[in-house]
């Protein structure tokens, strides 16, 4: 039996436009999916995910990996296990794909580079979800927090501390694909006004890269504000997303913005170490719950 297990992701500054283009900051997080690859007696595939809300993932990653070394993937059991919710946002599409096309390469006896590792899971939920920037997969792969942009061709580790940062959950799951279809029609019908939104993103996310790199936590924070601000205009916010965001600022976080897709799923606040019990209270009272997760975590690796 072959386990594998890789990381959820925070996406910290870059949604929607790393879709077309921008760059993103994202960090994987300490919730593991964990995949396990089992020989069977018979010629069978039987996939056992119950936690993962799409299965489509795991059958096509067998079909890119068989593809891929030419040879037969079957008389296998997989299971997989997650210690996170596919509702947080956290990426378990990406996670549960890196970790099934790395547990496959093992099953064959295969050797290979974390940039082929990406290639091949990318590809695979290209084909299943038709869209994505692929930033999740590379959170997947390599972990730690990242500095990405255009469909994986500029992949960059950034050596920073996690971030002093507060994860707080609404409660509702958010549908990606159809916001992500969404900020797309928008485009579409005004794409000079979203172009220019997409451009000062992506000056947001250039800017927080070198004050991460400084440590400037507090001006950090005011990106964040200031990103939030370009995400409303895109219309991907919500009121709930918004009450916590207001919250956290009220409490006395330094900057808040919510992280993925948006529509629901999780925000984040950029917080002083005094103000973190202040900030999560306020969360919890505006109807949110605290996630407690460490980033920078682990990138995909085989763990049995
Ligand atoms: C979703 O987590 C982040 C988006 O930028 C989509 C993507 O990059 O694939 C909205």
């Amino acid at each position: 039996m072959i386990t594998v297990s890789a990381p959820g992701k925070l996406l910290l500054m870059g949604e929607h436009a790393v879709v077309y283009g921008r760059p993103c900051i994202v960090t994987a997080v300490n919730a593991r999916l964990s995949v396990s690859v089992e020989k069977r007696r018979d010629s069978g595939v039987v996939i056992d995910a119950p936690q993962v809300s799409d299965t489509k993932f795991v059958s096509r990653a067998i079909e890119t990996v068989r593809a891929r070394w030419k040879e037969e993937v079957s008389g296998i059991t997989v299971h997989t296990k997650s210690e996170f919710s596919s509702s947080f946002g956290f990426g378990s599409s990406a996670a549960v794909t890196v970790a099934m096309v790395f547990a496959l390469r093992e099953f064959l006896g295969k050797k290979g580079t974390p940039g082929e590792i990406f290639e091949l899971s990318y590809k695979t939920t290209k084909e299943v979800q038709r869209g994505g920037s692929g930033f999740d997969v590379a959170a997947a792969t390599w972990g730690g927090a990242l500095y990405y942009k255009n469909e994986g061709e500029v992949v960059e580790p950034m050596a920073v501390p996690p971030p002093p940062i507060i994860i707080g959950y609404t409660g509702v799951k958010a549908d990606t694909m159809t916001i992500v279809r969404d900020v797309g029609k928008k485009r579409d019908s005004e794409p000079q006004k979203v172009e220019r939104i997409f451009d000062a993103i992506g000056k947001l996310v250039e800017e927080a890269r070198m004050h991460m790199g400084e440590g400037d936590w507090e001006r950090v924070g005011k990106l964040f504000d200031f990103n939030q601000e370009y995400l409303r205009d895109l219309g991907v916010s919500s009121e709930k997303l918004e009450a916590l965001i207001l919250a956290a600022k009220n409490a006395g976080a330094w900057g808040a913005k919510l992280s993925g897709a948006g529509g629901s799923d999780c925000m984040i606040a950029i917080t002083p170490q005094d103000r973190r019990q202040a900030v999560e209270k306020a969360i919890v009272a505006a109807g949110g719950e605290v996630l407690r997760f460490s980033l920078n975590a682990e990138g995909v690796r085989r763990d049995a």
